[in-house]
């Protein structure tokens, strides 16, 4: 997993990542020079097949001779780079994000289908968070107060679909899902709809089901959500498989995955 795509170019830059030299194609991301030279980089937005969305913060690194902390998935390498991916101040950094998203998200893992194999639950324990120093009895998705009640509607979750189920208390807005649909089925069925507590993703308007979306069903978003947001119902049925094989159709150029458990 190398957290971004790989960069076609032949030339190639040379650049230090933790005190070790890395030579990769020009164009990669730091996040993924880095992988490449076995330094893993906490990251919730990014992945292999997505382009580079910078949303999660969670991937920040320090770079000599440049103010701030960058995230790692969305700057190119540079020749002679000096990159610091694990200093004290990234560490607090990453806890403090994570933190964030911790406190706004069910405390419900024991229960959840995606015990286990969840990314958000991943990486709170790759950054080291043992407590979360806010409330958590509530999250985006709870009525606020009396005057500002959001739709239970835009709260809802959607089981309209009959191979996956949407729960948008789960999410946490990084827009894989709705990448995958526009990167990787080209079909431009979800969006994020709202701002700031409110935003959340959307297969239509508020009203609307995916069902009765554009959604195709291919599963491209269910396999790019890093949380239990978008799960496939036959895991939640009768859990995780012990094995899968992927076969990819070959029919045409859109390469559509499917899973045989
Ligand atoms: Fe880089 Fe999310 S992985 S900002």
């Amino acid at each position: 997993d190398f957290g971004t795509p790989r960069s076609r170019a032949t030339e190639t830059v040379t650049l230090e990542i933790d005190g070790f030299p890395v030579t990769v194609p020009a164009g990669t991301s730091v996040m993924r020079a880095a992988a490449e030279a076995g330094i893993s980089v906490p990251k919730l937005c990014a992945s292999d097949n997505l382009d580079a969305f910078g949303s999660c913060r969670l991937c920040l690194v320090e770079i000599e001779g440049r103010a701030g902390t960058p995230a790692s998935c969305t700057t190119p390498v540079t020749p002679g780079m000096k990159v610091r991916t694990q200093t004290p101040k990234l560490k607090q950094l990453r806890r403090g994000v994570m933190e964030l998203y911790i406190s706004d998200h069910p405390l419900d893992c024991l229960t959840c289908a995606a015990n286990g194999d969840c990314e958000l639950q991943d990486m709170a324990g790759a950054v080291g968070l043992r407590d979360v120093r806010y409330e958590a009895v509530e999250n985006h998705f709870t009525p606020r107060n009396a005057g500002g009640d959001l739709n239970p509607q835009w709260m809802a979750k959607d089981e309209s679909n009959p191979y996956f189920t949407y729960d948008p208390s789960k999410c946490i807005v990084c827009s894989r899902c709705v990448r995958a649909c526009e990167e990787v089925q080209g079909t431009f069925a979800l969006t994020i709809e709202g701002r700031g507590f409110d935003s959340r993703v959307s297969a239509g308007m508020a009203s609307d089901s995916f069902l009765t979306s554009d959604c195709v069903s291919c599963g491209a978003c269910v396999q790019a959500c890093p949380t239990a947001t978008l799960q496939e119902k036959s895991i939640i049925e009768i859990g995780t498989p012990e094995r899968a094989v992927v076969t990819t159709c070959a029919y045409c150029g859109v390469g559509c995955s499917f899973k045989a458990e």
